[in-house]
């Protein structure tokens, strides 16, 4: 059952908090009741209704082609699940970058129809007007800079960024109007350890790292990548701490030599 952010354990505040006493923030994502429940059980303090759901629940190359529709019913079925943590919920691609109402508009959707805590949205200050607009309206929204898969077609790789001095100065500029709007916190995607450490030490409201390395106030995975349940994406910043792919697809074999040979179901397995 939803609890709704009134009874949220974990709050933006509270994040805040454990940035200024060094606590890590731990978040996953999710998209679905079931995972989202062990999620919550886990203890972690922020699931990501990631549009990453785009590539692993449905098998797209990117994350361009999820709808509002898809985000909220995602979202939707992680908040049945929840009680504990904060649930952040991606604006899917074109639902922002056009223009502010319309953003006011897509965010406000996602929060009614899914009842999550918060939005997340990629990109600097070409997108400020917009997370200006929406942070008015008092929906509290995460940031996202460095690698946005969002705009993968205009880097036309998924390699690490702003390595070079002047993105590098982008991203810390981009950073500071985040904070300075009232975003949350900040996902620092693929970029040197040492960039997310400026921009960490720099900032009061926390940052959540994937592939930015150990000074980051927080850290995300992709909850498909980190159980090894996809085994054809390793990229140096996945720790796998499991192998899900195996262990899924041993159960299954199992279960088709069982059916085969007529020993599934056996005397007790009926009625
Ligand atoms: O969609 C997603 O899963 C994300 C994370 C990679 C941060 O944005």
């Amino acid at each position: 059952m939803s609890t709704g952010s009134s009874t949220r354990v974990i709050t933006t505040h509270k994040l805040l908090e454990m940035k200024q006493r060094g606590e890590k923030i731990s978040m996953l994502t999710a998209y679905d009741y079931t995972s989202a429940r062990i999620v919550d059980q886990a203890g972690i303090d922020i699931i990501l209704v990631g549009d990453s759901a785009a590539n692993v629940m449905a098998g797209h190359e990117t994350t361009l082609p999820i709808t509002i529709d898809q985000m909220i019913y995602h979202a939707q079925s992680v908040m049945r699940a929840v009680k504990n943590p904060l649930v952040v919920v991606d604006m899917p691609f074109g639902t922002y970058q056009g223009n502010p109402k319309e953003a006011v508009r897509s965010a406000i959707r996602i929060m009614k129809e899914s009842e999550a805590d918060a939005v997340k949205m990629e990109g600097g200050a070409e997108i400020m007007e917009s997370v200006e607009r929406i942070l008015s309206t008092g929906i509290p929204v995460m940031g996202h800079l460095g690698l946005t898969p969002q705009s993968i077609h205009k880097f036309g790789t998924y390699a690490v960024r702003a390595k070079e001095e002047a993105e590098a100065n982008k991203l810390i500029e981009d950073a500071i109007a985040l904070e300075k709007a009232g975003c949350f916190a900040i996902v620092l995607e693929k970029i040197p350890a040492a960039l997310a450490k400026r921009v960490s030490e720099q900032l009061s409201i926390p940052t959540i790292g994937i592939g930015a390395g150990k000074w980051c106030d927080g850290q995300v995975l992709v909850m498909h990548d980190m159980l090894g349940l996809n085994n054809t994406f390793s990229p140096r910043f996945l720790r796998r701490y499991g192998n899900m792919y195996e262990e899924y697809l041993k159960a299954f074999q199992n279960y088709v030599a069982d059916v085969k040979s007529g020993d599934f179901p056996n005397e007790s397995e009926q009625y």
